[in-house]
């Protein structure tokens, strides 16, 4: 507990963490203990639903129209009110530029009228925190965020400072199943449909031969969903019915193993022996099932954060800040 405390010593009681940087409307109330006294998330999923993927510009006014009483509801119902918040910790990057900037302005602006320190937090921070919110305590570790913009492996040292070991080149995890989702015609956002329709599947698998070559650098999600969109393109215009179980159980085998192989081949010679994995993604069942079976194997410890704190919510905004992640400096 370094960023927080050292700003607001004694002071430190209640943090209200907020979270604006995508489609979710999100705060939350955090005792310095990490305890989550509330957590509020207004989902603009059906909204955006209808358009096929988040409209940047609806989710601004929509981050507007809802940011007040989402807070106000969070200060509710940790049982405390507005001048019990001794800091506001606030998403500020990335995201969509509209919406982080709702967020943005509307915690600054509380925290000076409260006259409380403002923290400003990285997204990524928070995921990597979210672990934290089930109570597990760890010093040096490999983080893996996957999420609907990133696929990245960090290192994590004792004091909280964050070095990227590597990160997509091309399309994230997320936004790959998010795409394959589409062309199936199935509804946003595509990776909880696509899982699920996955794991109803138990037959042969397609081979979409859009392997990457691993031993590079960088994850790479770019070939295997055109492989896939190339498949369905061409089943179609054969005027062949498509199997939507057999196509979202084989695109997610091979987008899985893809993290399977990169997190293998960096812990089996690392003397970290502790996998945390989070973001959107994480809430997979077969990325989890999957990650768990081969950590095991070579002895390497892996958590997951619980589902509610899977997706973008505030809870891990205010936890990276109470923890004091930050990104190595370079
Ligand atoms: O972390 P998140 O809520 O937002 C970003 O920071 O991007 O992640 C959203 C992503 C979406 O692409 C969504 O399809 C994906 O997480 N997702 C899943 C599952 N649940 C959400 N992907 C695969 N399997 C799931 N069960
Ligand atoms: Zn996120």
């Amino acid at each position: 507990m370094v960023a927080v405390a050292e700003q607001v010593g004694e002071k430190m009681k209640y943090i209200l963490g907020i979270e604006t940087s995508c489609d979710e409307t999100a705060a939350a109330v955090l005792g310095e203990d990490l305890h989550v006294l509330a957590n509020v998330v207004l989902s603009q999923i059906d909204i955006h639903k209808e358009f096929g993927g988040v409209v940047p510009e609806i989710a601004s006014r929509n981050h507007v129209k809802g940011i007040d009483k989402v807070v106000q509801a969070a200060i509710r119902e940790a049982g405390i009110e507005l001048k019990d918040v001794s800091v506001v910790a606030t998403t500020v990057e990335p995201g969509l530029p509209g919406a982080v900037m709702v967020g943005r302005v509307f915690g600054e602006a509380l925290a000076v009228a409260l006259g409380v320190p403002f923290i400003r937090v990285h997204h990524i921070l928070g995921h990597i925190a979210s672990i934290a919110l089930t109570g597990e305590r760890f010093k040096e570790h490999i983080a893996l965020v996957v999420s609907g913009g990133h696929t990245s492996l960090y290192d994590v040292d004792a004091n909280g400072i964050v070095t990227e070991i590597e990160r997509t080149v091309d399309d994230a995890i997320g936004e790959a199943f998010d795409k394959v989702a589409r062309v199936m015609g199935l509804e946003y956002p595509g990776g909880p449909v696509i899982s699920k329709l996955a794991d109803e599947y138990m037959g042969e698998l397609i081979n979409f031969v859009a392997r990457p070559n691993y031993k590079i650098k960088g994850f790479s999600y770019s070939g295997l969903k055109t492989a896939v969109l190339n498949y369905i393109n061409r089943e179609q215009m054969a005027g062949r019915q498509i199997d939507k179980r057999k196509i979202a159980a084989s695109f997610q085998v091979e987008a899985v193993e893809q993290i399977i192989y990169k997190c293998l081949r960096l812990l089996k010679d690392s003397k970290i022996k502790v996998l945390t994995v989070s973001g959107g993604v994480s809430a997979n069942k077969h990325l989890r099932n999957r990650l768990a079976e081969e950590c095991r194997n070579i002895g390497v410890k892996v958590y997951f954060p619980e589902m509610k704190y899977t997706g973008d919510n505030a809870a891990m905004i205010a936890a990276s800040a109470i923890i004091g992640l930050k990104f190595k400096v370079t």
